[in-house]
């Protein structure tokens, strides 16, 4: 049997709208050459401004499409937020959560992840809840503590039976070069799996993200409780993610 996984391209604040339909319909095409099995999703996280140009591509494709942090609340006085509601009449099925990139330059907290978390879940919408241990947590021996709490923390509100996704990025390895190796992988996935298990969750997802590239994939994709990747800088060009997406 074919296992699930789920291939995520974060974007971050990468490719206009135009650069975004040149790219999709080139993936898109190149995509279908290589039929897939059904079992492997791939999802594209383009900044909230192009998610429009992209599900206009992908509309009637089997890729997805989400954006990258969304307002715990629908529609209000809140400047420059990304409404879920939007996103999702745009053509988003899936929503990335407390990227560390939100946890470390724009302050948010395991509390107000956990309400965004419940507010997408309650639109029909897959969470993708991002976690992840820094240099000084891993090297004090605090990776399994760090996940736990925020596993904790981010699902409390959570509905156990809605899909969830969790990717585990190690903040030292995003965008560093520094991929996590194949046993630290597979002992975090199971410490997490676990925990999933124990707080209700035993179905959702584990991503890995951080610093994936084709040449590691491989080695990656296969290790216990590892459903797929959260790639950022390998997916911003098509051969790269398309061998990513490839490998397991
Ligand atoms: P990276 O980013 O693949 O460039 O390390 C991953 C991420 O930020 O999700």
């Amino acid at each position: 049997m074919i296992q699930r996984k789920i291939f995520a391209a974060n974007w971050k604040l990468h490719k206009t709208p135009a650069e975004t339909r040149k790219f999709l319909l080139e993936f898109k095409t190149k995509l279908d050459a290589l039929q897939l099995p059904y079992e492997k999703e791939v999802v594209f996280f383009p900044s909230a401004i192009s998610l429009e140009a992209a599900s206009e591509v992908l509309k009637e494709s089997r890729v997805k499409c989400g954006v990258q942090n969304v307002c715990s609340q629908g529609s209000g006085a809140f400047t420059g937020e990304n409404s879920a509601l939007v996103a999702k009449e745009l053509g988003a099925t899936y929503i990335l959560i407390g990227h560390s990139e939100r946890r470390h330059l724009f302050h948010e907290t395991d509390d107000l992840i956990a309400e965004k978390v419940n507010y997408v879940q309650s639109l029909g919408l897959t969470p993708i809840l991002c976690i992840g241990e820094t240099l000084s947590e891993r090297e004090s021996q605090k990776t399994k503590e760090v996940c736990a709490r925020q596993l904790k923390v981010g699902l409390s509100r959570a509905h156990a039976t809605k899909p969830l996704v969790i990717a585990y990025e190690p903040v030292w390895a995003i965008g560093t070069g520094k991929v996590a190796t194949s046993e630290q992988v597979e002992e975090t996935h199971t410490d997490v799996y676990n925990i999933l298990k124990e707080i209700g969750f035993p179905d959702g997802a584990i991503l890995y993200g951080g610093s994936v590239k084709a040449d590691n994939a491989k080695g990656l994709v296969n290790r216990s409780h590892v459903s797929g990747f959260l790639v950022g800088g390998a997916s911003l060009e098509v051969d790269n993610f398309l061998q990513i997406c490839i490998s397991g």
